[in-house]
């Protein structure tokens, strides 16, 4: 029974004893690190389990740089491994803290050293016969949740962080360790230490405290700001930050209530530069904080920016500075709220530029389109960790990727083969991209309006103004070649006036000004009519002033020869003459006009008509409309429709500045339901321009071009082309259009998705002359493509991480035609009997103003005759009369005053 119940006992023991995943590398802790002199890794579940250690340089993996060495014991659970960031050259050593499984003695903190004169003769055993463990295992403190520990610069003293308590291990003197209880520490006794880094002078905590158990939020987190005593070294707090949230957010709606339970979503990373600057991640709200911290008197934490990365978490699941803090790299991953992964991908700042922030551009990012993962590499990044120059990432399956840094004109590639652990190679810039400085950072594209024509450009070159140069440019392409070619233009409309009579009479009676006045027949009528009155003038000269019996007679011929000539009053009035030459004049223009205008038809086969004021004129009025496919007015029409359909395509596309050659691309159309390879007819890179044709299988098909290359392209020209066809009165004309899509500044995208609807466009033309129409059709392009889609910018296109550029063209057909119809305003027959109208019309104007000069003119000229005779009369009758009573005036002399017999 007693041994039952021991067993019982012992049973119970190893449940609820701690048994974390040893094959999770995202538990408990970041399980690498490294500085110049070498690089460690924890491997929990390693048989036995073991330390990793690469030694530098790291660019190559030879075994002497390498070894694994076992823990001290099998038992051990290593939660963090930790090193200094500056230690003597002769210094090789590193700190893990862990704790002992299955037995009591709890958590521990050891170092482990290596002597560098233990066996230099045998270099293949050096690594693992020369490092010796130290350990100290803290009896006192039950499993720790967070146990988080901070190495000093130089690497000699190391500060470990738990839920329960605090120590300072020294690893030259291992025998004095001293622990306390974190509560008399921290000024907040709740608090969870979740990443902690130490510089020279100070150091800088993250983690959460608990909040009050009622309120809505359970655990906050907080950054707290240490110094170190100087005469016992512990560390002080004197300063902090809370990360407040924006009300109304998503990260203000956190409650945090499981935050002081492991989990990887918690996990938090700082890293602090040589300048003071310090970086904080915090996944769980998808931020990133850096602070300033002044290091000749670190008391305060400055805020100086943060970068949030949307509504996701992963953003700053690790960071780490690098070249002294000219750059820094963020582990960016995304995970959905709940969790789940989504991607992973490492941001290279240029911290230089003093702008980070949500907004600001990094200037690389791992992996893109010509940095892949390597073989073997999972696609889920757990942590980085950096020396001076080199960062290495480790996935969650615990394969380490070392990023070497590169000079200018070189970016680290990935390396063919499979080595452990991988290890980037330097290789040339692409064309089209450059790199200045020296760092892991990848190169970058050329800006817009530059160009690198060749592999590893340390700068870009400018373009000429009148070239295409876009994002990440190979070459320069004339400006010229981006251009569009439409054959439809739009169908004229009909004149404002389409009947006869009135155009004739507007043209008749219109006087312009210039060329329009010099052919304007109102203008020469009125000439004639002003010679005319000269004539009238010359006359009356002649009736009046003159009793030249030679005057009477020129008088006489003149009236005579007009009198001949009067049309308008059939040979009555001589003046009808002179109005009939102005109406002669009139009347020939008319038929001139109508004569030239006649011929204006159809509107394609005539030059300018220069009898109207407006040379434009045509004898042609249009209607135009759209057309179900399936209705055809008439046989002729299905006619045309049925040549259209027959057109065989073929696509012509062009890509622009690119240095792509024909032997990348394979082309695939869809038949039917199913992609089948086809074939280019022309294939050729000229200049930078690759253009290609492909011959349609039918019209009505799609085209996949993939470029298996990773090379920009600057812009994309699509078209279509189809020959010319003519059957009788059908004429099919030549298709030839296409379309250029660029976007200044950016670069063509991977994933190209065009849409190209064909819509036949149909003019029948009415002969002037006989009943059968002329038709001629043609396809006319419609281009379905978002220019945001087709280019992308430099910050989203190094993000690509496919290597080839696939473009899709989709070609359909509208389900209806355009029908445009084209007829004469006026045939002959009409033309005949207009003009006749005219003429008569004519006449009778004339005729009216005859009449108006019977009616009025002459009975006033009559009445003024008569009455200025009459006065004359009466006056000469008086004269004669005064005469008459002066002289028997003077015959009486009887003194009379002759005044009043003059009254
Ligand atoms: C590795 O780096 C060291 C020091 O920078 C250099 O001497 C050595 O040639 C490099 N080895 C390779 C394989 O690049
Ligand atoms: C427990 O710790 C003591 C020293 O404190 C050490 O001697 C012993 O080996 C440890 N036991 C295990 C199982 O690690
Ligand atoms: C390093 O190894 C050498 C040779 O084995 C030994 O003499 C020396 O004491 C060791 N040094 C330390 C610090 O353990
Ligand atoms: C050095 O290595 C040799 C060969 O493996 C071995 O015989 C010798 O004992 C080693 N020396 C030390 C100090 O480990
Ligand atoms: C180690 O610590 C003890 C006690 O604090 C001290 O007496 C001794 O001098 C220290 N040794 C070294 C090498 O620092
Ligand atoms: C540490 O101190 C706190 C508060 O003083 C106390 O509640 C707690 O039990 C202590 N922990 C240990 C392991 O002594
Ligand atoms: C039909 O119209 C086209 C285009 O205007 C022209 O080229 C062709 O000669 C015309 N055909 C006939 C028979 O008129
Ligand atoms: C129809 O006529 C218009 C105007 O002349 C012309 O622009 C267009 O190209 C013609 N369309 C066809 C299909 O011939």
């Amino acid at each position: 029974m007693i041994i039952g119940f021991l067993l019982l006992l012992q049973i119970h023991h190893i449940n609820a004893a701690f048994s974390p995943d040893r094959s999770n590398y995202d538990a408990y802790g970041v399980k690498i690190a490294m500085n110049d002199i070498f690089l460690v890794q924890a491997q929990n579940a390693q048989v036995p389990p073991s330390f990793f250690i690469q030694f530098a340089p790291y660019n190559n993996t030879q075994s002497s740089l390498q070894c694994s060495i076992n823990y001290d014991n099998i038992q051990n659970y290593v939660y963090t491994v930790a090193v200094g960031k500056n230690p003597n050259q002769n210094q090789v050593q590193f700190f893990f803290a862990g704790e002992v499984l299955n037995t009591g003695n709890g958590t521990f903190i050891g170092v482990a050293k290596y002597n560098l004169t233990s066996n230099v003769s045998n270099p293949s055993n050096f690594c693992a016969a020369g490092f010796s463990y130290s350990t100290q295992y803290l009896t006192n403190y039950a499993h720790q949740e967070y146990f988080i520990i901070g190495v000093e610069p130089k690497g000699l003293l190391v500060y470990g962080f738990a839920n329960d308590f605090i120590f300072i291990f020294d690893s030259q003197n291992v025998s004095t360790f001293e622990s306390w209880n974190s509560s008399l520490t921290w000024p907040n006794v709740s608090f969870t230490p979740h990443a902690v880094d130490i510089s020279d002078n100070f150091g800088v905590v993250a983690g959460f405290i608990k909040d009050d158990p009622t309120g809505r939020v359970k655990f906050s987190p907080i950054i707290y700001l240490l110094n170190f005593n100087s005469s016992n070294r512990h560390p002080i707090v004197v300063g902090q930050y809370v990360p407040d949230t924006t009300s109304g957010t998503w990260q203000d709606l956190l409650t945090n209530d499981d935050a002081d339970i492991y989990s990887a979503k918690y996990s938090m990373s700082i890293s602090i530069d040589s300048r003071g600057y310090v970086l904080v991640g915090m996944q769980f709200i998808n931020r990133v904080f850096l602070f300033s911290v002044n290091i000749s008197n670190p008391i305060s934490l400055v805020n100086v920016s943060r970068n949030t990365n949307g509504r996701s978490l992963g953003n700053g699941k690790s960071v780490a500075w690098l070249d002294n803090g000219n750059m820094a790299a963020i582990l960016v991953n995304t995970y959905s709220l709940a969790y789940q992964w989504v991607s992973s991908q490492i941001y290279l700042y240029d911290m230089t530029l003093n702008n980070y922030s949500s907004t600001s551009t990094p200037l690389s990012i791992f992996p893109n389109y010509h940095q892949s993962l390597p073989a073997g590499f999972s696609s889920t990044f757990l942590n980085i960790a950096s020396s001076s120059t080199s960062l290495t990432l480790m996935d969650d399956i615990g394969t380490l990727l070392i990023f070497i840094p590169t000079g200018p004109g070189l970016f680290p590639s990935m390396p063919g083969t499979a080595s452990v652990p991988t290890i980037t190679s330097a290789k040339g810039c692409l064309p089209g991209m450059y790199k200045s400085n020296d760092g892991i950072n990848d190169c970058i594209l050329c800006p817009a309006g530059t160009k690198a024509s060749g592999n590893s450009s340390i700068n870009c070159t400018p373009c000429a103004s009148t070239s295409l140069c876009s994002l990440g440019s190979t070459g320069e392409v004339s400006i010229s070649k981006v251009q569009n070619r439409d054959q439809v233009i739009a169908y004229p409309e009909s004149p404002d006036s389409t009947i006869f009579e009135e155009i004739l009479i507007h043209n008749m009676f219109h006087i312009g000004s210039g060329r329009c006045l010099v052919i304007s027949p109102l203008f020469w009528s009125l000439i004639v009519a002003g010679l005319a009155f000269l004539v009238i003038i010359v006359v009356a000269i002649l009736h009046f002033c003159t009793m030249n019996p030679e005057g009477d007679r020129v008088k006489k011929k003149i009236q005579y020869t007009f009198k001949k000539i009067d049309m308008i009053r059939e040979g009555e009035l001589w003046v009808g003459g002179l109005a009939s030459l102005s109406l002669i004049v009139m009347l020939s223009f008319a038929y001139a006009f109508s004569n030239g205008y006649f011929k204006e038809y159809p509107i394609e086969s005539v030059s300018d008509f220069y009898l109207a004021c407006d040379t434009s004129m045509r004898n042609a009025k249009f209607q135009t409309g759209l057309q179900p496919l399936g209705i055809a007015h008439d046989d002729s029409e299905k006619e045309m429709l049925y040549l259209l359909d027959e057109q065989s395509f073929t696509l012509n596309v062009a890509f622009l500045n690119t240095l792509i050659d024909c032997d990348v691309i394979s082309i695939q159309a869809l038949f039917g339901t199913t992609w089948l390879t086809t074939r280019w007819s022309s294939c050729a890179n000229i200049n930078s321009v690759l253009s290609l044709s492909i011959p349609l299988p039918s019209q009505k098909t799609s085209i996949e071009i993939s470029i298996d290359d990773i090379g920009t392209i600057g812009a994309l020209r699509i078209g279509l082309s189809g020959p010319t066809k003519e059957e009788d009165l059908h004429y099919l004309r030549e298709l030839n259009a296409y379309q250029s899509f660029s976007q200044n500044g950016s670069a063509l995208a991977h994933t190209l998705a065009v849409s190209l609807t064909t819509t036949k466009i149909i003019n029948e033309t009415i002969p002037i002359d006989g009943h059968d129409s002329n038709y001629t059709g043609i396809y006319v392009l419609t281009y379905g493509a978002d220019l945001n889609s087709l280019f992308l910018s430099q910050g989203v296109y190094s993000q690509l991480t496919s290597t080839e550029t696939v473009l899709t063209v989709a070609i359909s057909e509208s389900t209806y035609y355009v029908k445009n119809r084209q007829e004469p305003i006026v045939k002959r027959a009409e033309l005949i009997f207009h003009n006749l109208l005219f003429t008569v019309v004519c006449f009778e104007i004339f005729g009216l103003l005859f009449v108006i000069y019977k009616l009025i003119f002459e009975p006033t000229y009559q009445l003024i005759v008569r009455m200025y005779s009459r006065r004359r009369e009466r006056y000469r009758a008086n004269d004669q009369r005064n005469n008459e009573e002066l002289t028997s005036i003077d015959n009486r002399s009887n003194g009379e005053p002759p005044m009043v017999s003059a009254l």
